[in-house]
Formats: C-alpha cells, structure tokens, sequence
C-alpha cells in the first residue's frame, strides 16, 4: 500500500467505489507488459482523433456527433489507423464540490467503456481531461484560484486514474489538453500540474506507474517548450506531445490563404517540426493533433500539406494523431472517409512511399490560383484540350478511370513530357460543354507506379445565385447570424470573402493590404463568413463590425476557380 490518503480521495473513496487495493494486486496480472514509450509510440502509429464526442460540452452528443458508436472504432481500424486519442470534459461531471471534486460514476464508467470498446479491437487509446483546461483548469487567468485549480486536477486524476489502474499496457494517459500559457510562470504552474498528475498515477497503483504517458509544455504548441520541465521523480515511460495547425491561416481558411505549397511554406513545416525534435533528442514524440479540412482547404493545396506533415514527422519518427471533429474527415454514419485520398497520402507517406501529386499554384502573390485536381469549363464555353501538370516524385502514371472503367491512352488523353496529362476535348466533351448544367460532372482517380492515388474532377461552372444581394445590417437577425440562400453553380462551397467598405477600406485586418491580390481584405472562415449547403452565413462578429464602421459594407464572396478578374464572384452589402 502506498501513501495516497489525501483529502481528496478520502473523500471521493467515501462517495463511491474508489477503496480497492493500490498496489497492482488487484488487477490480473497477466494483463500489462510493460512498454517504453518507444515501443507504445511506435506501435500506436498512426493515430485519429475521438474529437467532439467525449470532450464536448456539456455532454457527449452535445456538439455534431452522436455517443460514440463501436462501429467509428472498426471504420478507423479498418482505413489503418493503430491508435485513437480519446478527449475527455470532465467539467460537467462533477456532482461534488471542493475538496473531494466527486466525478459522476456513470461517466467515469462511460470513459472506462470507451477505453474497453477501444482496445478490445486491438486499438491504442491515449485518454486526457480535455476542455476542463479553460473552463476550470486556466491558471494563465489574473484571477485564477490556483488551489482549486491543483486540488481539483489531482481530485480529477486520482479518480480518473484509479478506475483506469487495471486497463492493459496498450492505454495511455495525457494530463490536460493544451493548457494556456503566455510566460515563464504559467508555464511553472502547468508544470506543478503534471507533478501532481505523476504521482496521482503512483498514488492509485494497479499498472498506472508503469503506463505510457505523454507531458507537453504550455499550449502544448511548439513554440512555448522552453518552459517544459520533465516532472521530478517520474518513473512512468513518457512521450512528449505537441499539436500542428500550421500555417494558422491555411489550415483556418483566414485572409483568403488558399495556396499552400512553396519553398517557404514547405520549409516552415520542417522548421517548427525539426524544433521539437531538436528539443527531445532522446524522447518519442507525438503530434497529438494536426489537420487540415476539406471543409476550408483546396484539394491540391491540402494534399501537399498532408504529404509535406506526414512525411516530415515521419522523417523525425513522430507518432500523428489525426484531429476529427466529425465534420472534416470520417463521416461517421456511413464510415465513408470525405476526403479518402487525403487518408491514402499519410498511409504512403508514413510508409515510406512517395505520393505523386497535382501541380498547384504555390506562389502568394498569384492573381491566378490553378489546381490540377480540377477541371473547370464555364458554362458558355466549349472546353479545349487541357492539360493538368503532375509532381509523380519519381512515379509514373498507371491509369485514368472514371468508377471501373478504364479512359484509353491515346483517345481520351495522353501524356507528355512523362508528368503532364492532357485530357483530350473530345473526351471532356461527355461532361463539359457550353450547355451542360452546372455542377460535379465526373471524377477521375488517376493511379501511379507507387503511392495513393490522385484525383481529378470535373466541373462545370457558373456564378451561383444568392437569394437577394443587399440587406439592412440591423435587419439581421438579433444576436444571430445572416443567413443568405443560394443556389450553387458548380461546387458548392466558398473559396474566400473580401469584405470592403464604402470607403474603400477593409472592414477587417487592414494590413492584409500588404498579402498578394488573392488574399488583401479577405475575412476569416468561420469566425466572420461561413456556408453550408443551402446558404452562406455572415457572422455575427462581421454584422457588428458593419454597424461598428458606420459604413455601407461589400461582402465579395469568391468561389473556385479562383482567378481575379474571372467574374467568380457575388457582391452582398449590409447596409448601415
Ligand atoms: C450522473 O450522470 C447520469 C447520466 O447523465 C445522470 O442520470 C445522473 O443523474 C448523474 N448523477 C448525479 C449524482 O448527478
Ligand atoms: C480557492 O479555492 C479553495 C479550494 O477550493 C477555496 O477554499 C477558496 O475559498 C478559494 N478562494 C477563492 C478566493 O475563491
Ligand atoms: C521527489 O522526491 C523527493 C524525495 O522523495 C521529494 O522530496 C520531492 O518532493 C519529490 N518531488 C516531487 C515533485 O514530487
Ligand atoms: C527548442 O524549442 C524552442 C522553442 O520552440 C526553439 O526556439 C529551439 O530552437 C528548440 N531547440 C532546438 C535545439 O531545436
Ligand atoms: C487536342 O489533342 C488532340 C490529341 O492529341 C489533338 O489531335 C488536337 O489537335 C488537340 N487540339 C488542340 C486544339 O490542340
Ligand atoms: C521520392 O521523392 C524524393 C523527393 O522528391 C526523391 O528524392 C526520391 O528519389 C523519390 N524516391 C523514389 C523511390 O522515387
Ligand atoms: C506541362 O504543363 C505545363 C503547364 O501547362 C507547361 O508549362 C509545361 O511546359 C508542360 N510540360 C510538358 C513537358 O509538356
Ligand atoms: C467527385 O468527388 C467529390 C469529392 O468527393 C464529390 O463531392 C463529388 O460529388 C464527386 N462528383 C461526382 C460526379 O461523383
Ligand atoms: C447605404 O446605402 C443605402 C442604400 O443605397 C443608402 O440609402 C444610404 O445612404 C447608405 N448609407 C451610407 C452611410 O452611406
């Protein structure tokens, strides 16, 4: 028996089931082998994300995914996927105040089923306390109680980790996700935090001293690492965890930065990477989160980044756990992958197999952004030959299908100078014309000698059609968003919206000024515009913005391709 009786778990042991045995004694024996972290981590490679289900709040079910279903874990192990992250809000679960912090018993056994449902499929499982790090757990706040905050943590963990203790070698703890931290000092109180995490796993015995954990710095970006400390007196085999959104306004959808692809982009990835690396010669690492969504990104620009990430954490042997909120990449009804070749580039990238990949622009001060995951012909126009540049990485071209049946070298396309395909316009013609009617005409999966395979598709396009064009901002709906009908004309999405004000100026970010012609004044996905498959919706914080300026405001939603001058484009105007 070790010394545990803190105050906290004497109080939670009297509220429930917590009083068993602390030494392994009580879990069987034969059901932990102890792992470095080396080993977990290699061995958990590559990961996804359980995001949005048991982090969200106030419940799972809560935010877009329904409770997690068995079937999730078999469509993810299927796509070959090792391990899943499984984030865990505590914060609405507690039916007891301080000192004991008394975690609900059935979400306690809900978590412990999830790890069960988990790792009975033979899956990794690295679990945390996930939101709890702002709405309880924020010590960077000026008025933060730290008290409460370390009593309620090490409550949280003794409980968290002691239902926990018997589980196999196969799961893993992380003490809380992405803890704020601006400084040297709250970077020491984060780092008492996993002090009291450590021992909080040595205190509740079972196999929770010898279980794989991973510790992060403040944030757990790479920028804020100065201020790790590994805990004093840890025996647990540990890995490092650090998150990847980068760069902020690719992966955001923020300031129209749809391109992604140069040297300088390509390098900036290799830097932050390499730096964490740098940093933890000697330790295994995790990239705990990354992502880039095909809700906000453009294919041939998100395909690279894919690649590029992938490849660079797998040169610098870091385990990639794919972030899901359940809207950007499995769709969890139909264990159908949204954007299936973005699944196949990191599988090939993380096995050592170079993709080939559609030619993109990659340069910011582009007027024109081309992609050879497109054909675009626009409705009035007869589409000519059109020829599509490939970066293969030292593959060839296999095959062009549509569905199964094979497109005929020579017929339908052909190709030059071994990385360029034409498609003939003869064949484009079944699908594109000067009357056909807008819309998604036909994919093209494209194979190669090695790597996953590409796509290509072909679309007809024309200027979509919104509902009406100007509206009285104080007409909006109050509090709430303007939603704006349309009918598509082509792909049913937005690529980037300027918003410009009678005078001229830029309603947001007036710096962006200085960013190249396809990104100046444009405003950020989400937060301030955002569509869904019916309308386009103007945030509330741009409605304000517009009431705030006093000025009549032009909304100029740009849609792909995206071309200045192309005529691509619907101009809205909230009045004031
Ligand atoms: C614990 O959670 C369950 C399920 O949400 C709920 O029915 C129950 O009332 C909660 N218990 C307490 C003591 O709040
Ligand atoms: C800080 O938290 C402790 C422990 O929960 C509590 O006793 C104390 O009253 C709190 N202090 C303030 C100022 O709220
Ligand atoms: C580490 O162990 C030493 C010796 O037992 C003890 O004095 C110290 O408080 C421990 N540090 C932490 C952070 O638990
Ligand atoms: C360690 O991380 C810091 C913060 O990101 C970075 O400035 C530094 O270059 C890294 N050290 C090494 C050796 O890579
Ligand atoms: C298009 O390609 C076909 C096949 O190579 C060729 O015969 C034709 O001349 C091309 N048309 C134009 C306008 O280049
Ligand atoms: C893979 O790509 C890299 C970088 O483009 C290249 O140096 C290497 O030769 C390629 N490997 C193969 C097998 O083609
Ligand atoms: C491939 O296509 C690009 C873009 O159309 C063109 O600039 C290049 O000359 C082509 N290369 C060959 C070998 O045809
Ligand atoms: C082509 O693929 C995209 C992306 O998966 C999809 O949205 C579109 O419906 C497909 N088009 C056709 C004609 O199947
Ligand atoms: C905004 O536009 C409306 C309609 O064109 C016009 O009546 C109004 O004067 C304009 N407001 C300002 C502040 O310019």
């Amino acid at each position: 028996m070790r010394a545990l009786f803190t105050a906290a778990l004497a109080a939670a042991a009297a509220h429930e089931s917590l009083a068993q045995p602390l030494s392994s004694g009580d879990c069987p024996s034969s059901s932990f082998k102890s792992l470095t972290a080396q080993r977990w981590v290699k061995a958990a490679k590559p990961g996804w994300n359980i995001g949005n289900t048991l982090d969200a709040l106030p419940d799972e079910g809560s935010w877009n995914n329904p409770r997690l279903q068995a079937s999730t874990l078999d469509y993810v192990k299927a796509a070959g996927f090792k391990s899943v992250r499984l984030p865990v809000t505590y914060a609405e679960h507690y039916v007891t105040g301080s000192p004991s912090w008394t975690i609900n018993a059935t979400w306690l056994q809900r978590v412990s089923d999830v790890v069960d449902m988990a790792t009975s499929k033979g899956l990794y499982v690295i679990t945390n306390m996930h939101h709890d790090s702002w709405t309880w757990a924020d010590v960077s706040k000026a008025d933060a109680n730290l008290t409460m905050i370390e009593e309620k943590f090490q409550a949280s963990w003794m409980q968290i980790a002691n239902k926990l203790r018997c589980k196999s070698e196969l799961v893993a703890f992380e003490p809380i996700n992405e803890p704020p931290g601006n400084n040297a000092e709250d970077g020491a109180k984060l780092m008492k935090l996993n002090d009291i995490f450590v021992k909080a796993l040595v205190d509740t015995g079972g196999f929770n001293s010898k279980r794989v954990i991973t510790l992060s710095g403040p944030g757990m970006g790479a920028d804020k690492i100065q201020w790790f400390k590994a805990p004093a007196n840890i025996t647990n085999p540990w890995a490092f965890q650090f998150h990847f959104y980068n760069p902020y306004d690719f992966v955001f959808g923020a300031w129209g930065k749809t391109i992604w692809g140069s040297e300088a982009d390509k390098a900036a990835v290799v830097a932050e990477l390499s730096s964490v690396r740098g940093n933890f010669t000697n330790v295994p690492i995790v990239l705990g989160e990354y992502d880039a969504s095909q809700l906000n990104t453009e294919p041939a620009a998100r395909w690279k980044w894919f690649d590029h990430v992938l490849r660079t954490a797998q040169a610098l042997d870091m385990l990639p756990m794919l972030w899901d909120n359940g809207l950007d990449n499995l769709d969890r009804a139909t264990g159908k992958w949204r954007d299936q070749t973005a699944i196949d580039i990191m599988m090939h990238a993380l096995a050592g197999r170079n993709n080939s990949l559609p030619d993109s622009t990659t340069d910011p001060a582009a007027t024109v952004q081309v992609s050879s995951a497109y054909v675009f012909n626009k409705l009035g126009q007869t589409p000519g030959n059109q020829t599509l540049p490939f970066l293969l990485n030292g593959n060839t071209i296999r095959s062009l299908k549509i569905g199964s049946s094979t497109l005929s070298r020579g017929r339908d396309y052909s190709i030059t100078g071994n990385s360029n395909i034409t498609l003939h316009a003869s064949f484009l013609a079944k699908y594109l014309s000067a009357t056909a009617a807008p819309g998604t005409k036909a994919n093209i999966t494209v194979t190669f000698s090695s790597g996953a395979p590409s796509r290509v598709e072909l679309v007809q396009w024309d200027v979509p059609k919104f509902a009406s064009l100007s509206s009285a901002a104080r007409d909006a709906p109050a509090g709430g968003d303007l939603s704006i009908p349309v009918e598509w004309r082509g792909l049913h999405r937005v690529a980037a919206v300027q918003v410009v004000k009678a005078d001229g100026g830029y309603l947001f970010d007036d710096w962006t000024q200085w960013l190249g012609p396809l990104q100046k004044g444009r405003a950020t996905y989400n937060n301030q515009w955002d569509f869904d498959h019916n309308r386009v919706i103007i945030r509330r914080a741009a409605i304000d913005a517009v009431i705030a300026s006093g000025q009549n405001t032009t909304f100029r939603w740009e849609f792909y391709p995206r071309a200045e001058g192309n005529g691509n484009v619907v101009e809205y105007t909230l009045t004031v």
